[in-house]
């Protein structure tokens, strides 16, 4: 996957993406992130970005040509693949759909992204109508750019891609994944400070721990996550289940 960033600030993607899984994943070709600093994209002497509101108001906008001209710049770079189903040319913003795991998997199917970060007190509408063909926020809360939204965004759908997770199951089990969140996790020592791993765990019995682990991934939701329970994926035993213990 091919992922472009456009930004004012290309120095805070420095550290995160060079880091951990996505380093590996870089070097081993499975994903390929360039950042692209918008200001590159103006004509005048002070590569000026953003300009005062039509209508008054405090707070500056930014201006639509440096965006769409690094957008088609890069655009023409791109060259589609067999089955791509468009080039999906996203706005990071407070005003977007929100986020989530479904989100990420939808997003990770496609070959290439292109990423808007925004900042000031906005963003020329003209950007959003005819540039960008979706909007995204991480949350009901005001970041003061784009740019951490576009990382936890770039961070969830990398490491849906195949192969860059050490272990495929790891990405299936996670938390959100299946529709609930993940049963609990144990290594070593067995005791540690007198709290012990739940015996079932060192019975090598596979089908007990596979079952307790569902258990505990159901009731762990049901705590701290019930509303996640209407959509999760469960049998009718364990609806049952959490019936009963939503009644109790
Ligand atoms: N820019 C500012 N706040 C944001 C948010 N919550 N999500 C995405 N982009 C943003």
């Amino acid at each position: 996957m091919q992922i472009d960033i456009l930004t004012l600030f290309p120095q805070i993607f420095q550290g995160p993406f060079s880091e951990g899984i996505f380093k590996r994943a870089t070097s081993r070709k499975l994903v390929q992130v360039n950042i692209h600093n918008i200001r590159d994209y103006t004509h005048d002497r002070h590569h000026i970005v953003d300009d005062y509101a039509y209508g008054g108001g405090a707070g500056m906008v930014l201006k639509p040509e440096p965006i769409f001209e690094a957008v088609e710049k890069v655009k023409q770079n791109i060259h589609p693949r067999e089955g791509d189903k468009g080039l999906p040319v996203i706005l990071l913003t407070p005003q977007g759909r929100l986020f989530s795991q479904q989100i990420a998997e939808e997003l990770s199917r496609y070959s290439h992204l292109i990423l808007i970060c925004g900042r000031y007190e906005g963003i020329d509408e003209r950007v959003r109508q005819h540039l960008a063909t979706d909007e995204i926020s991480i949350g009901d809360y005001v970041l003061g750019g784009g740019e951490l939204a576009a990382m936890v965004l770039v961070d969830t759908v990398v490491r849906l891609l195949p192969g860059v997770l050490g272990s495929e199951a790891s990405a299936r089990d996670d938390s959100h994944a299946t529709g609930l969140l993940e049963y609990p996790h144990y290594t070593r020592p067995e005791v540690y400070r007198s709290w012990s791993v739940p015996e079932v765990l060192l019975s090598g019995n596979h089908s007990q721990i596979a079952k307790w682990r569902r258990q505990q991934s159901i009731l762990r939701t049901l705590k701290r996550r019930p509303e996640m329970l209407d959509k999760a994926n469960l049998n009718s035993e364990e609806r049952q289940l959490v019936n009963s213990l939503k009644k109790s």
